[in-house]
């Protein structure tokens, strides 16, 4: 009864009562959990594949009103109709999520907090793309960004975040990740990663952008492109019933294309009510391999690509990671959260506009 374009998730009924089939070790009772892909889910209870008891099929377009007529064509609202089933469908998922994985999947409301703080965190380097200039300092940077998120009534989290003594991470060419700012004067040629994660109204969101500063070489121009386009490959992977493998194997599928390569050591992860939530999103992988996205999930995709190697050094100070060939390294980073039917990034900012707007300063081309 299953086709392909449906996938399922064994969720142990609170309830209690057991059906007498588990894919555990241990015996749960099993309510079933099937997300037909173009946002139907379908609740049913089956005992080794074989469908009994009461299905349940509702079409679950997440944008229909609690009051709209129910989109499963019953001439009934919605309210009265399907949506205590994809209610249902989703609490029962959570419990999953969290016992199996750890992973906090988040509801509407969270996801809005989620969006705003990411709207801060866009808006962030948007302001700071306008003050990117030969000559500056990342100390200037971080003064910058710390005082514009603030200012928002929000909090910088990597300032104090496991010692982290700075309000922003600010990576210059050979620096791959979480560059401490401070007294490195920016030059002509070079390119700089900056990240910011606000904390609004509790809700973290984590993005990051590479900007040129001046015209860029070949190499840098490579790279930064390189860089946004395995994020935007790996965010086109994202829908309920793809998993986590698919995401790190479009990334690396493209990077090694270019004979760039992809740095293992760091990853996405999930984010929302923390800086760092499980589970990981690695940026290599294989199809069809790892956890199931479902709707709910929030999590950053943030592929660090270099120019040469993928291996890194990490400085005395315990922060900064360098490529250990010393090659250029970019990295884009957004926040996105999967929906009933694809994806949302929660901190849009355009990852198609020409790549020379990517150099820093007033007067972008
Ligand atoms: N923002 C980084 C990330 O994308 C983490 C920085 S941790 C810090 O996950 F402490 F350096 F801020
Ligand atoms: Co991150
Ligand atoms: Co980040």
């Amino acid at each position: 009864m299953f086709t392909e374009r449906q996938w399922v998730i064994d969720i142990p009924n609170p309830a209690g009562e057991c059906i007498g089939f588990s894919d555990y070790k241990t015996c749960f009772s099993i309510a079933q959990i099937v997300i037909l892909f173009g946002s139907c889910y379908k609740i049913s209870r089956r005992r080794s594949g074989a469908s009994f008891g009461r299905n349940i099929m509702t079409s679950v377009n997440g944008k229909t009103g609690r009051n709209d007529f129910c989109p499963c064509g019953s001439g009934r609202k919605y309210k009265t109709c399907c949506l205590p089933a994809k209610d249902r469908a989703f609490y029962l998922m959570k419990q999953q999520y969290l016992r199996q994985y750890r992973i906090r999947l988040k509801d509407p409301k969270d996801v809005e907090g989620i969006r705003s703080a990411g709207s801060l965190a866009v808006a962030s380097l948007d302001y700071i793309a306008h003050h990117l200039a030969p000559e500056i300092t990342t100390e200037y940077i971080n003064s910058l960004i710390h005082d514009f998120i603030t200012s928002q009534g929000a909090t910088p989290a990597p300032l104090n975040y496991m010692g982290f003594p700075k309000s922003a991470c600010t990576s210059v060419n050979e620096v791959v990740c979480h560059g401490i700012p401070g007294k490195r004067v920016l030059r002509e040629g070079d390119i700089i990663n900056v990240d910011v994660t606000p904390i609004l109204n509790g809700y973290y969101a984590d993005a990051n952008k590479t900007f040129f500063i001046g015209s860029p070489g070949v190499d840098a121009e490579k790279i930064v492109s390189a860089a946004r386009e395995c994020l935007k490959r790996g965010i086109a992977m994202v829908k309920p019933g793809n998993t986590v493998g698919d995401i790190g194997w479009a990334i690396q599928e493209y990077a090694e294309s270019l004979k760039c390569s992809v740095v293992r050591e760091y990853t996405g992860h999930g984010v929302g009510y923390a800086f760092h939530e499980p589970p990981e999103i690695p940026h290599i992988g294989q199809r069809d391999t790892g956890i199931v996205l479902v709707p709910g999930m929030v999590f950053t995709i943030e592929p660090m690509i270099n120019l040469g190697g993928p291996d890194l050094r990490l400085l005395d100070d315990n922060w900064t990671v360098l490529t250990v060939d010393r090659s250029l390294s970019a990295q884009f980073e957004q926040t996105v959260v999967v929906t009933d039917d694809g994806v949302e990034t929660l901190t849009p900012y355009n990852l198609e506009e020409p790549l020379l707007s990517l150099i820093g300063g007033p007067a972008t081309p």
